[in-house]
């Protein structure tokens, strides 16, 4: 049986403390939100990949399509010793660039980096079963403050997949791939998967799917507070809203309170009043431009190498290489 490394950068208590950090933050302020990164306990992983699986929900496939078609591209270009994923999930979609890396000889390294250890646990067990000449060096961590602890060697391939760079605000997102910038040296890589604008009603329904699985998804963000912070959230007390936001260009995620409810989330020492109608933000999904992408790579010391979309102009890839 092949070994596979996990590093584990958190102790549960310390995730406990920063669930009640942020909670205290986003469900004290004016208009009430809470960091996604809390969406993704075992069951909120196994959720997720339910949705890559709906209809509605196109951007896995159109990026699937897109790695396929680029993967031996993207090898030969990169030459990477290392492959580095971060919010690697599954990794599903990524055994299409192992499988590509792994031919053309270079491949040596794989780096899944999430903050769900069952997911990572699982794909990193998986991956080393079926790619039994590749080391498989797992990081259970949070990719804004983890970067520094990357193992692996150069050259390395940063993928980051699956639109998750759209989930932060945009001087977040300014913040983090800077900070990926400064963890590579000069000539290294970055694979990028970015969401790209559309028409409204598509980007809607991505979000809000017929049977109800991406509502579900959300609502288990209040799950989450209930079993770590006992909260007694009632989680059908609150509607699942997808709402495109034209004027930011991004989706956002909302929970809305059905009536007037009060909280209680001794964990956080809070007490939390909703009225009825009022929504907490759980999630905003930015949707790009072409000509932005480039910008905010280049903004953040990429290099734009090669830029591709689907055949559907539904998702965009960058490959992107680190200036000096
Ligand atoms: N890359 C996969 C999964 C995308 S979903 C795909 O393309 O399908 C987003 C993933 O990022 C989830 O696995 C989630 O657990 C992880 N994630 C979210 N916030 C994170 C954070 N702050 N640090 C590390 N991983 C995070
Ligand atoms: N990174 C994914 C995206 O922005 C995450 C996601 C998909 C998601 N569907 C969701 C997050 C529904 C919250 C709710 O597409």
């Amino acid at each position: 049986m092949t070994e596979v490394d996990l590093d584990v950068h958190r102790s549960a208590e310390d995730i406990t403390a920063a669930l009640r950090a942020d909670v205290r933050e986003g469900l004290s302020a004016d208009q009430k939100w809470l960091p996604s990164k809390w969406f993704y306990d075992a069951r909120g992983s196994e959720l997720f990949d339910e949705i890559t699986e709906l209809p509605e929900y196109y951007p896995t496939r159109s990026e699937r399509q897109i790695l396929r078609r680029e993967a031996a591209e993207i090898a030969t270009v990169t030459g990477a010793h290392t492959l580095v994923e971060l919010g690697s999930g599954s990794s599903e979609k990524t055994r299409v660039l192992l499988d590509a890396l792994g031919e053309h000889g270079t491949l040596k390294t794989f780096v899944p980096l999430d903050v769900s250890e069952s997911a990572l646990s699982e794909a990193s067990n998986a991956i080393a079963a079926d790619y039994p000449a590749l080391a498989v060096h797992g990081v259970v961590g949070d990719f804004t403050e983890h970067l520094g602890l990357l193992p692996g060697q150069q050259p390395r391939l940063v993928a980051f997949l699956g639109g998750t760079i759209g989930n932060f605000l945009p001087a977040e997102r300014a913040r983090f791939l800077r900070s990926v910038r400064d963890v590579l040296t000069d000539g290294e890589w970055l694979l990028l998967g970015t969401d790209l604008v559309k028409d409204p009603n598509t980007l809607v329904r991505a979000y809000d799917d017929a049977a109800g699985v991406t509502a579900e998804f959300n609502r288990n963000v209040l799950r989450v507070l209930n079993a770590r912070l006992g909260a007694d959230f009632d989680p059908a007390a609150f509607e699942h809203v997808s709402h495109w936001d034209a004027g930011a260009e991004w989706i956002e995620m909302r929970l809305r309170a059905r009536t007037d409810m009060r909280v209680r989330i001794p964990g956080a020492d809070l007490e939390v009043t909703f009225a009825a109608g009022e929504h907490v933000r759980t999630e905003i999904s930015a949707k790009f431009r072409p000509e932005g992408v480039r910008a905010e790579l280049a903004e953040a010391g990429f290099g734009l190498e090669r830029w591709w979309t689907d055949s559907g102009g539904r998702f965009g890839v960058s490959l992107a290489r680190a200036r000096r």
